[in-house]
């Protein structure tokens, strides 16, 4: 539990607000490249409850503006793109990727004070299928040089979902280990399916099923946290997952490629009610395959929104919870997690919960995100904004889902595994 006051303080995001300068600190998702074509529309954005227009200029060059032109107000989002730039409407005027007003066609001369105009404009760059902005002040940091942010197309697939609630429940749902073998339950077994464990001859589907009381750890990195989860089973075996807390917004795990890469969910406040779920799902072997994709896709209707969702009860079976699924809606995993997250309320009270130990992760988590808030307001770098290139790599950003004996010392394991991806680099 923590105080209303605190709650507060983790959840919202708008402009002016403690987390809110917290979260502009960092490069965050704006829309996916698919949204933004080359001779494409310009796109009213809201991120952050900032109103914004993102644009690419006739060069081909991205920009993010305030929606309302510097003039009067109109929405640039429904303007031309010409001459560099996009034209309000209205009067004409024009704007560069920077904000600079290249012209006032009304105004006699084109404008002489048009210099001194600075219309809100935020740097983008066109990465891994997402288009990121950075929308605090001073010098953008480095963009995280994380190897899925590197992937070739055939090995990574990226979207994004629509969740109707604060974006810190959605990414909390990431880092609880424990909710696996409840809420994503299959009551069928799943061996058919992709099994996501190095190691394993089975799915994991029926192994988090087996044990649903793991044992867990919480390590503190530069990053952010590492969740050990560690599920005893049978025949002398244990079942090892790390999954990541990065800061301060993002989470890696297992997910659908597990054994072989791993899924980043990646929550942006709309506002404070609402957020994008950037959805990467990455595989560092072989291609991703194609029914992976393919299942992620039917769950989203037109418009990034899941076809279940809360207007239609998540379309939930009561049938379907006697035989096939813990849950009842179906076996894509973003619609049990829109109905967890989005359930307890489009801003969680927290003031309200009673935790238990295995929520020791999003503990640590929430303690990381108030540690950060108060170095912004101290005028520091809050951690994981990265300006130094020698400090942008991640060995240590590890996501495993391995089986391994039960006399094992996974901590050990993990450990060898890290200096394994640190002899690489
Ligand atoms: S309101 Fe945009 S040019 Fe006048
Ligand atoms: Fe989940």
């Amino acid at each position: 539990m923590i105080s209303k006051e605190e709650n507060k303080l983790l959840t919202r995001t708008g402009p002016g607000t403690p987390c809110g300068e917290l979260l502009r600190r960092y490069w965050q998702p704006v829309a996916l490249s698919e949204e933004l074509p080359v001779g494409g529309a310009p796109l009213s954005v809201r991120m952050m409850s900032e109103d914004l227009v993102l644009f690419r200029d006739d060069g081909g060059r991205i920009g993010l503006l305030g929606i309302h032109c510097s003039h009067r107000g109109t929405d640039l989002s429904y303007g031309r793109v010409e001459n560099g730039g996009l034209r309000c409407l209205y009067h004409g005027w024009l704007y560069d990727i920077h904000g600079r007003c290249l012209e006032q066609p009304g105004e006699s001369g084109g404008g002489e004070n048009r210099d001194q105009i600075r219309h809100r404009a935020y740097p983008c760059k066109d990465v891994a299928g997402a288009i990121f902005a950075y929308m605090g002040p001073g010098e953008p940091p480095l963009l995280p040089n994380y190897d899925f942010l590197d992937a070739s197309r055939d090995h990574l697939y990226v979207s994004k979902i629509f969740h109707e609630c604060n974006y810190l429940q959605a990414n909390e749902g990431n880092i609880d280990p424990v909710h696996l073998s409840f809420l994503h339950r299959f009551l069928e077994n799943q061996d058919g399916r992709y099994r996501g464990v190095r190691g394993a001859d089975e799915s994991h589907y029926n192994l988090v099923a087996r044990n649903s009381a793991p044992l867990l750890d919480v390590e503190l990195t530069t990053f952010g946290a590492r969740i050990y989860t560690v599920r005893k089973l049978e025949n002398d075996r244990q079942y090892l997952r790390v999954s990541c807390f990065v800061m301060p917004n993002l989470s890696a795990f297992p997910g659908q490629t597990g054994g072989e890469g791993y899924s980043v969910n990646w929550h942006v406040p709309i506002d404070d009610t609402h957020h994008w779920k950037y959805t990467f799902i990455y595989s560092a072997g072989a291609p991703l395959r194609k029914d992976l994709v393919n299942r992620e896709r039917s769950e989203l209707g037109p418009d990034y929104r899941l076809i279940r969702n809360e207007a239609n009860r998540f379309l939930q079976d009561r049938d379907a919870m006697q035989s096939k699924t813990y849950a009842g809606m179906g076996s894509g995993f973003q619609a049990h997690d829109a109905f967890a997250t989005a359930s307890q309320g489009a801003v969680q009270d927290r003031s309200e919960e009673r935790l238990v130990s295995s929520d020791k992760a999003l503990v640590a988590a929430r303690k990381l995100m108030e540690k950060a808030i108060r170095d912004v307001q101290e005028g520091k770098d809050p951690l994981h904004v990265i300006r130094r290139a020698s400090e942008n790599r991640f060995p240590h950003f590890m996501v495993i889902s391995d089986m391994i004996p039960s006399d094992s010392d996974w901590r050990q394991y993990a450990k060898n595994l890290e200096a394994e991806a640190r002899a690489k680099i």
